[in-house]
């Protein structure tokens, strides 16, 4: 009996011992910080430029719903031009993430970063201040004209004065930290310097993987870590950002039997994303993309009609045969 109690009395120890190990290894490691080199990326005052910035902020790359509290995203969204004043909260099971104030104000926006620390946030996923970028801005691929006239957009905006609270990290959250499963991830190759904007397929395929993020939420993926678990573009990814209201993206491969694009006219592809929303509370930004030009909407029909076709059959959610029904 008392060697028993004496083996049970080690492994608790063993156990404690255990545990306040790890619990120190993720407050000693989760803040750790990265480095990068600063992209060779300058903010410029050209008009064309600048246009084309706030093309992209508000349209395909949609910067602007998120950066913006959510009682002034959808205003934003639907094509009213208030500046990126941030405020924009994402709570996730790792914590509180709160996108940041972009106005070029001097104390609390982006207006003492260097346009290479803000180049870096894009296209490294590292912040100004060396942290890891929480990963809900997949532009590390974006063309180098593309990132400048963003930033040169960004820096034409009027200053607003507002205080965001930092991310806030529960446990969890600084358990990925410390362990390394929320990791700065750099582009796949060189990032093209510019790609000439013309109804192609090679201009759709920039945009729907390096700008406008269609990938990334219209691919089966594994929501902890972000990896891709499937086709591309073969659909199937669960959302649930309002309690009751669950969504899964369809299939944009031209599969005939469950694609839904096959039957659809490249006209009637421009139509659908030009009409908006449908959902009211649908991940996708469709405000944003509804004032994307028909150039880029006709690039974009053309790459995904040259994609391998995937057999994956998505059926609707409850909620969405609701809605459809009710309509
Ligand atoms: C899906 C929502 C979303 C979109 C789209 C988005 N952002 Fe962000 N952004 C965030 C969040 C959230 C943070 C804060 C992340 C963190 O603290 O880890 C952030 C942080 C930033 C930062 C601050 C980094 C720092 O050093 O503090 C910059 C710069 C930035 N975003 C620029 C952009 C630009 C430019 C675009 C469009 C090309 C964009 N964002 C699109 C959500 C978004
Ligand atoms: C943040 C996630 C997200 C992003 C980014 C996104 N989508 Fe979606 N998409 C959805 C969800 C969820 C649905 C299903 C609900 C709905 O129709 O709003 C959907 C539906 C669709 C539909 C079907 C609409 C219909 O009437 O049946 C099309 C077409 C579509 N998306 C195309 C695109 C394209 C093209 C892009 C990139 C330009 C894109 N999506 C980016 C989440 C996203």
């Amino acid at each position: 009996m008392k060697q028993l109690l004496k083996i049970f009395a080690w492994i608790v120890g063993v156990i404690i011992l255990f545990v306040l190990g790890f619990v120190s290894f993720v407050f000693l490691k989760w803040d750790q910080k990265y480095d990068a080199p600063y992209p060779e990326i300058r903010a410029s005052s050209d008009s064309t430029m600048i246009a084309r910035g706030k093309y992209l902020v508000y349209g395909p790359a949609h910067c602007a719903g998120c950066h913006n509290p959510p009682e002034r995203a959808l205003e934003v969204e639907n094509g009213i031009d208030l500046p990126l004043i941030g405020g924009g909260e994402f709570d996730f099971d790792p914590g509180i993430i709160r996108s940041r104030n972009l106005t070029p104000d001097m104390e609390t926006g982006i207006g003492k970063l260097t346009d290479g620390e803000v180049a870096r946030v894009m296209r490294n996923s590292i912040g100004h201040d060396g942290r890891p970028i929480f990963p809900l801005m997949p532009f590390q691929n974006m063309s180098d004209y593309d990132v400048a006239s963003i930033i040169s957009f960004l820096r034409s905006q009027k200053p607003v004065n507002n205080f965001i609270e930092p991310t806030e990290y529960n446990f969890l959250g600084k358990a990925i930290l410390a362990l390394g499963l929320i990791k700065p991830e750099g582009p796949e190759m060189t990032p093209p310097k510019k790609v000439d904007i013309e109804v192609s397929e090679v201009y759709g395929k920039y945009l729907a993987n390096s700008v406008a993020n269609c990938v990334g939420c219209h691919s089966p993926r594994d929501l902890m870590t972000g990896e891709f678990t499937g086709p591309k573009f073969s659909g199937g990814l669960e959302f649930e950002e309002v309690p009751g209201a669950k969504f899964i993206t369809p299939n944009l491969t031209p599969d005939p039997e469950t694609g839904i694009l096959a039957s659809w006219t490249e006209d009637t592809f421009v139509e659908r994303i030009k009409a908006g929303r449908i959902y009211e509370y649908s991940p996708m930004p469709w405000g944003s993309f509804s004032q994307m030009d028909e150039v880029d909407l006709r690039a974009i029909y053309r790459y995904l009609m040259s994609l391998d076709p995937v057999s994956n059959k998505i059926e609707l959610t409850d909620h969405m045969k609701e809605v459809k029904k009710s309509e």
